[in-house]
């Protein structure tokens, strides 16, 4: 199978946009399909590499997760997200999305779900990025002393995660939820 050429978008066919919004969307990436795990994993490092299109909407507040939507198209979203004291995802899948986050500053978790035994665990620290596929379950959890901030890319865009929490028999269970709602860790998870 032949790569698609990687090519960014004239800027001078995004007069509408306001210059952020237009210099993401004309950074590197394929052009008129979805991306790879591999091509998002890739283009959420060439994303870390410019701060100065997310550098002015970090934010943290204590009792929540903030995220800012930073791109939005037919084929990517992009955000950004600032996490501390333990902010939480819970287990949950993002439908029928790839996605691939980088760590900018601070340090998470990353946890997947393994049903005969105590789920993977692994910690990504600011420079550290991962990806995943549309079948992959995991949990993401702000870890350490200082607040963390992470870049999120999702193709195709992400418009619905299913969350998971383990009823009082034991029983896991999956709900079906939209992007703009705020994924919360359920208590039994
Ligand atoms: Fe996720």
């Amino acid at each position: 199978m032949s790569a698609a050429p990687e090519i960014a978008a004239s800027a001078s066919k995004l007069p509408e946009l306001e210059p952020r919004a237009r210099a993401l969307a004309s950074l590197r990436r394929p052009l008129g399909r979805d991306l790879s795990a591999a091509e998002l994993h890739a283009f959420v490092k060439d994303l870390a590499d410019r701060p100065e299109l997310w550098i002015e909407l970090v934010t943290h507040d204590r009792g929540k997760r903030r995220y800012d939507e930073l791109l939005s198209d037919a084929h990517l979203t992009a955000w950004l997200i600032c996490w501390m004291d333990d902010h939480d995802t819970g287990f949950h899948d993002h439908d029928v999305s790839c996605g691939a986050v980088a760590v900018v500053s601070g340090a998470v978790r990353e946890q997947r779900l393994v049903i005969s035994g105590p789920p993977r665990d692994r910690t990504f620290r600011a420079g550290a990025s991962f990806h995943f596929s549309a079948s992959d379950i995991h949990r993401v959890r702000h870890t350490g002393s200082d607040p963390a901030v992470t870049l999120h890319v999702y193709s195709p865009p992400l418009l619905r995660m299913g969350a998971y929490a383990i009823a009082e028999d034991g029983v896991l269970a999956r709900r079906a939820m939209s992007s703009s709602e705020e994924l919360r860790p359920d208590a039994r998870s």
